[in-house]
């Protein structure tokens, strides 16, 4: 790499790395993204492409349209968990489009406007237009008011939204509602209503307040629901789904992890030929589990890199020799590049300056490995599921996120090598479930997200090798018992903080005056918001005797009870 180029690569480093620490949302994806942003950096890597026409080859799948509901992706999940293959796509995507794809069926997502308002997503006109018997579609609540409405039903907009739990009594038990008993448990969510259903539908179920609560035209194959039944809230939706998904639109369940494997595996060995694969290894789940594929597919032409900086857990960089190395047999680099960043990071206290010579550092270790390689056609990146629907979509805030983590202020377009996402259709539960059936190690299937700068951010501080050893053996500890007591994956993430405060001690006849350490351990969906968890009395006294008694260095353990907003997850 050019001078210049290490310039701009420094200066890339610095608009990911370089937020403020208050920004509430520094990374969105906390495992390997960190270490996949560096790696795109180091090498000049494109930002992964979302085109629109590259879905994998599956037999069968569902198509989820998304109206903006909150619960679309959940829609998606819920028919995978009935092992058929969803994806998630824009509203408007073409019909054209949606044919091309050839899904078993199509469902409308809820969405939180009303078809009336201006600016409210509608479909594809084309959707509506076939007379006959076309691809089986399920609208759910928003997803349903459009169809009364685009068939001519009658669809007053509503002055409030009706939300929240709900009794339906079905009316008609075959087709969607098959086997299910009359009275059930439902969440709704409606602001229109519909006052008449189009011509051809007939009502299924009703409530107290709608006699429309779900409406069918089997001739026709429409059908639509005004309740949610991707939410745990409703008990039988899951038996909805499937009642549609495997029942009226008679997809296959073929896809399983064990499916996924296979297929996956031959298109990277077709795609790869003879040439060479490099994947950062970061010690997350996701590159574990692609690195695992691509090994699968083109063993020896894959090489992993794993740069030690120092800065992991007890034990981290053992575990991922022994899995990599020497169960699986793959080439792997491992870096021993702690004291360059001890050094780099000697005298520095402030996060973000922290972050950013991490960010820095890393880059330039993996310029120097990259060389030693020569030649390298691929990059293996775990990229999931969420991030390529959210980059596609444009719409959340989130996706403007990732965006800007992952393209890192443009990158050049003569780019050296492709990328290899074999994750890109995942959603997270679904990568555990491959590394399972791949043989990975459950402690590294299950284990909880770990920041990319590690516990360098977790030293309140200047970090020393002695401060670093400390909050090593701490952490341990609060990860030991919180696995003893059968929490570990319960929790978003549990971990010590070593805090710059010392405090007065006594210790069989003599005073201390020693280190403060903080134990946090928080409930979460994606990390963007968090919860103290409540973790048992007896759990918290045992994590706090054993680390006054085994840590040297430590008389006080102090657990932190802030949520997230308006404390962030880390410390710094
Ligand atoms: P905060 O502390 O912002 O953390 O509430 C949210 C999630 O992001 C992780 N995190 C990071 N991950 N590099 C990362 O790869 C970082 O600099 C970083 N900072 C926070 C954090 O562990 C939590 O899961």
């Amino acid at each position: 790499m050019s001078e210049g180029q290490v310039a701009r690569a420094s200066g890339r480093g610095k608009t990911v790395h370089g937020e403020a620490a208050n920004a509430g949302h520094r990374v969105i994806a906390p495992d390997d993204a960190e270490v996949e942003a560096y790696l795109e950096v180091a090498l000049d890597a494109p930002p992964p492409e979302r085109a629109l026409d590259d879905e994998p080859q599956t037999p069968d799948s569902v198509i989820v349209l998304d109206f903006g509901g909150q619960t679309a992706q959940l829609i998606a999940r819920r028919v995978r968990e009935l092992n058929v293959y969803s994806e998630l796509l824009p509203f408007d995507t073409p019909w054209d489009e949606i044919q091309r794809r050839a899904p078993r069926a199509v469902i409308l997502s809820g969405g939180p406007m009303s078809v009336y308002e201006d600016g409210a997503p509608h479909p594809d006109p084309q959707m509506w237009s076939g007379d006959g018997p076309g691809m089986p579609i399920l609208g759910i609540c928003y997803g349903l008011q459009l169809m009364a409405y685009h068939l001519g039903g009658n669809v007053v907009p509503a002055t409030k939204r009706e939300y929240g739990p709900a009794v339906i009594s079905i009316t008609t038990e075959d087709g969607l509602f098959s086997g299910i008993a009359p009275e059930q448990r439902v969440w709704m969510s409606h602001g229109d209503s519909i006052l008449s259903p189009p011509e051809g539908f007939l009502p299924l179920a009703r409530t107290a307040s709608t006699p429309y609560a779900g409406l069918a035209d089997p001739s026709r194959k429409m059908y639509g629901i005004q309740f949610h039944p991707e939410v745990v809230h409703t008990p039988a939706g899951r038996d909805i789904l499937r009642n549609f998904v495997l029942g009226i639109a008679g997809a296959k369940p073929t896809w399983t992890p064990h499916s996924f494997i296979e297929s996956t595996v031959a298109e990277i060995r077709a795609r790869v030929g003879d040439g060479k694969v490099i994947c950062a290894l970061s010690g997350g789940v996701d590159s574990a589990v692609a690195a695992t594929l691509v090994h699968r597919a083109v063993g020896d032409q894959l090489t992993c890199i794993y740069v030690d900086h120092g800065l992991m857990r007890k034990r981290e960089s053992e575990l991922l020799r022994e899995t990599f190395e020497k169960n699986l047999g793959m080439n792997l680099v491992m870096v021993d590049a702690r004291a360059r960043f001890l050094a780099r990071l000697a005298g520095v206290d402030d996060p973000e300056q922290k972050r950013k010579i991490i960010g820095d550092e890393f880059i330039r270790v993996f310029e120097e490995e990259s060389a030693k390689i020569g030649q390298i056609d691929f990059l293996t990146q775990g990229t999931l599921y969420p991030d390529v629907i959210e980059s596609a979509t444009s719409e959340t805030k989130a996706a403007q996120k990732i965006k800007t983590h992952h393209n890192v202020g443009g990158l050049p377009a003569d780019l050296r090598f492709q990328l290899i996402e074999p994750l890109r259709y995942l959603f997270k539960d679904e990568v555990r479930l491959v590394g399972s059936e791949l043989g990975l190690p459950e402690s590294m299937v299950q284990r909880q997200p770990f920041p990319g700068p590690g516990l360098a951010i977790r030293i309140i501080g200047e970090v020393t090798a002695e401060r670093l050893d400390t909050l090593r053996e701490a952490d341990w500890i609060v990860i030991d018992e919180v696995k003893a007591a059968g929490l570990y994956r319960q929790l978003w993430q549990s971990f010590a903080i070593l805090t710059p405060v010392r405090s007065v001690g006594v210790m069989g006849d003599g005073r201390t005056y020693a280190n403060v350490v903080a134990v946090r351990a928080v409930t979460s969906e994606d990390g963007m918001t968090a919860d103290w968890a409540k973790l048992p009395y007896d759990v918290l006294g045992k994590i706090s005797s054993r680390i006054v008694n085994e840590v040297p260095g430590v008389n006080r353990v102090v657990y932190d009870i802030s949520s997230k907003p308006p404390a962030t997850i880390e410390w710094e």
